[in-house]
């Protein structure tokens, strides 16, 4: 009888991952295999101490931590969440060495403000890195320099104006790019280079008026680009050619100028498999507030009458009223030289109507995980909702949005690492009851071994 009773609280003990003897910090629930300090939503100012030498998953989500400095966490973590604090700094060397670490999330730290580029030095297994509404300004140099096996770079909802040629160099792995929710207005011609891998690239909801010709000339297997709200009046269709693989693309919400240098775009939709958004005009006069995608050739103004030069032969319509026009836009908008770097003279910013702030359009659409293993029953193919309300509400679209939801209706997954035994990711809420039911259960269950003892 006693045997029994004990062997059925040990056999629950172990089933829970829950090891009594291993130190756990105050306030934190520890797990065994994988070893898991479970800290979150504890009003922590600082990372605790006493996290045991050998944690592999870290979790301090939703505390108002301030500082993450060296020595706060141990080499052998894989896995470190410090989303929703209020970390403003972070000392360059608190990860180094941390060459097993595949998944950090900063994301949420709003006073963050700036990293310093040898922070992430050596982590070349990090998988995702989370760094959204961070309140960046910009990055430095370098900063994601050896990251070759990096997939999942978060960076949206900051401040960012500016990305430096060859920022994202070494990110050969690189598939989900989102940068959505910024101040970026232009995309230069190296912005993206060495991006082999990427398959989504979200830039919607900044304000980018300038996309050099080449600027996505690495992305062969981009699937899915985002553009829509954004300061565009033109786009080449020479740029959007050098995406073989491109099946999603949004570009509604700019002030398109459906003249005659969008004509190039015009005849690259028109020849596009893929799924587009609606383009709106919002000029000239007799075509505001068309789609360009439904105008019929013969309504695009041309440039030869309006120039009033009529020579050269009809195939040669097209780039002879592009070079035209962009001579007319060096005369009239020189000053906006300015701002840095416009080496085809080609595409300069224009003093643009307002394009009309609105949600996108809902629509579903399949994506796929490839090489990843599938976890918590899902397949390898998800369904990303993208019903516009949900995914993109009017304060600036948050994709990984509020902490409830942040874990859902998205098509990524967050890591190649299961969650540990008994232990539930699906959201900080459930994750947290199914903790105080185990702590709860495991103390019921400790009083009634005393209780047999005893008897
Ligand atoms: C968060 O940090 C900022 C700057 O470090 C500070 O001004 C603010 O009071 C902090 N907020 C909370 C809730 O601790
Ligand atoms: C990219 O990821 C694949 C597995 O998905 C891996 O085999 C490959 O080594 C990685 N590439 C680099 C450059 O690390
Ligand atoms: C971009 O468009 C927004 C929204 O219409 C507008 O408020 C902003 O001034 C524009 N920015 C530039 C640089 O043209
Ligand atoms: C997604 O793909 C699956 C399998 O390829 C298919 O059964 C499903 O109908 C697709 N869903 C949508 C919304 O396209």
């Amino acid at each position: 009888m006693f045997r029994r009773g004990y062997g059925g609280v040990e056999l629950l003990l172990l089933l829970w991952g829950l090891d009594l003897s291993m130190p756990c910090p105050h306030h934190c629930i520890c797990y065994t295999s994988p070893s898991t300090v479970s800290c979150q939503a504890h009003n922590f100012h600082a990372v605790p101490e006493g996290i045991p030498a050998q944690s592999e998953r870290v979790f301090l989500q939703n505390n108002k931590i301030q500082r993450l400095l060296r020595g706060h966490f141990s080499p052998t973590t894989t896995m470190l969440w410090l989303y929703s604090n209020n970390i403003s700094y972070i000392q360059p060397s608190t990860f180094h060495g941390f060459d097993r670490l595949e998944e950090l999330d900063l994301g949420d730290n709003r006073h963050l403000r700036a990293i310093a580029s040898d922070t992430f030095l050596g982590l070349g297994r990090l998988h995702a890195l989370h760094l959204y509404r961070c309140g960046l300004i910009s990055l430095p140099p370098g900063i994601f320099s050896g990251l070759q096996n990096l997939q999942y770079l978060y960076l949206q909802d900051n401040h960012l104006e500016f990305l430096d040629d060859d920022l994202f160099i070494d990110l050969l792995n690189l598939s989900h790019l989102f940068l959505h929710g910024n101040r970026l207005w232009s995309l230069r011609q190296n912005t993206f280079r060495g991006l082999g891998a990427l398959d989504r690239l979200l830039l919607h909801q900044n304000e980018i008026q300038w996309v050099d010709r080449q600027a996505f000339h690495d992305l062969r297997r981009l699937t899915t680009l985002y553009l829509f709200n954004n300061n565009l009046t033109e786009l080449s269709g020479a740029t959007l050619t050098l995406l073989p693989a491109l099946e999603y693309l949004r570009l509604n919400d700019n002030p398109w100028e459906c003249d005659c240098k969008a004509m190039s775009l015009w005849d690259w939709l028109r020849r596009f498999r893929g799924s587009t958004s609606s383009l709106v005009c919002v000029s000239p006069p007799e075509l505001v507030g068309k789609d360009l995608k439904t105008l019929k050739k013969e309504e695009l103004p041309s440039c030869l009458s309006r120039e009033g030069h009529a020579q050269g032969p009809p195939g040669k319509e097209l780039e002879h009223g592009e070079s035209l026009n962009h001579l007319n836009r060096h005369r009239n908008h020189h000053n906006h030289h300015q701002r840095p770097y416009m080496p085809h003279g080609d595409q300069h910013n224009l003093p643009s109507p307002s394009p009309l702030p609105r949600p996108p359009k809902g629509s579903r659409k399949n994506c796929t995980r490839r090489g990843r293993k599938a976890k918590g029953g899902l397949n390898d193919v998800q369904v990303l909702r993208e019903e516009g309300e949900k995914d993109y509400p009017p304060d600036g679209g948050k994709y990984d949005g509020s902490s409830g939801s942040r874990r859902r209706n998205k098509c990524i997954p967050r890591t190649s690492v299961g969650p540990p035994s008994g232990v539930q990711r699906a959201s900080n809420k459930a994750e947290r009851h199914l903790a105080d039911f185990a702590s709860c259960l495991s103390s019921a269950l400790l009083l009634s071994v005393y209780f047999v003892i005893l008897r």
